[in-house]
């Protein structure tokens, strides 16, 4: 039986962080759906089709990887489309107690099962807030980021 799960997030923009987890959850799973989210409690830099748009440049090469914009319950989006397992990553214990929490939450409201990928240790301190943080104060941002995203994010910063 084939197995999906769901890679979900924000990516605003994509990190290599993001592009490490998703390319790990494809060698693991048959099917991977990065599903973009459009959180309507988050001011984002780039609009949801503008971060499908950049995730998909760089996810294309995976054959078993498909990217999707959703909104609403993550646990519906699986029931609609069968997905059994949602993965995230996980850079230390800063994420931890919180992606346990919506773990939980998930598993109560939508028995769902999460799997945690840890992250590859040279890029766990990479985050979108802080790399845009960074950008907008005019720090380097080099090679934390995929290079089409980092091009789309120096010039949203200088704007
Ligand atoms: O990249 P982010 O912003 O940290 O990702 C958070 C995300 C998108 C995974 C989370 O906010 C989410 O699952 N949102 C969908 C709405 C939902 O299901 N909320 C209940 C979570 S327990």
């Amino acid at each position: 039986m084939a197995v999906s799960a769901v890679c979900p997030g924000s990516f605003d923009p994509i990190t290599l962080g993001h592009l490490d987890v998703i390319e790990r959850a494809a060698r693991r799973f048959d099917h991977v759906v990065t599903a973009v989210v459009d959180n309507p409690n988050k001011q984002s830099m780039f609009a949801l089709d503008e971060r499908v748009a950049m995730v998909r440049d760089e996810v294309s090469r995976f054959a078993n990887v498909e990217v999707v914009a959703f909104e609403g319950l993550l646990v519906d989006f699986c029931r609609e489309r069968d997905i059994g397992v949602i993965c995230k990553g996980l850079r230390g214990v800063a994420d931890f107690e919180y992606e346990l929490q919506m773990a939980q939450m998930n598993l109560r409201v939508g028995d769902i099962e999460t799997m945690f990928i840890s992250t590859n240790p040279t890029l766990s301190y990479l985050s979108s807030s802080l790399i845009k943080e960074v950008a907008r104060m005019g720090g380097s941002v080099h090679g934390m980021l995929p290079d089409g995203a980092e091009q789309a994010l120096l010039e949203r910063s200088r704007a």
